[in-house]
């Protein structure tokens, strides 16, 4: 009978995320994943987000290893879907918002097909 692998031994079992901004790893440099947005937004103002996914260096896009899509989240609400080829992008999504809640964290996930699911988080003050 097989044993049953801990989750956090596979990199394709649940959500990665980036053990130590200051140290980070070879693989996590690629699989980052970067939000960029205001701190201070006003609700029902629109404001622009830019997720890219690796630091100092973007993730490859290669025909066998690619980013096949990333995620936007209002904390556990989902904002929106960027879908990505191995053909002709570049793992980075820009999209403008207008958030209507109170939300504590934008959260963007960038999903691989090699080294899975990987989280990006950033702290927002949503105000009148
Ligand atoms: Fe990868």
């Amino acid at each position: 009978m097989n044993k049953p692998m801990q989750c956090e031994d596979d990199l394709l079992c649940g959500v990665n995320t980036v053990a130590d901004m200051e140290n980070m790893t070879s693989l996590e440099k690629e699989h980052v994943v970067v939000i960029s947005a205001p701190e201070h937004i006003r609700a029902n103002e629109p404001f622009d987000v830019t997720i890219e996914v690796g630091e100092h260096m973007s993730h490859r896009i290669e025909p066998t290893h690619y980013l096949d899509f990333i995620d936007l989240y209002a904390d556990d609400t989902y904002i929106a879907r960027l879908g990505l080829t191995p053909l002709a992008t570049s793992p980075i999504m820009r999209v403008r918002v207008s958030l209507t809640h109170i939300h504590d964290t934008l959260r963007a996930f960038a999903h691989c097909n090699i080294h899975g699911t990987w989280e990006g988080r950033m702290q927002i003050h949503i105000s009148e």
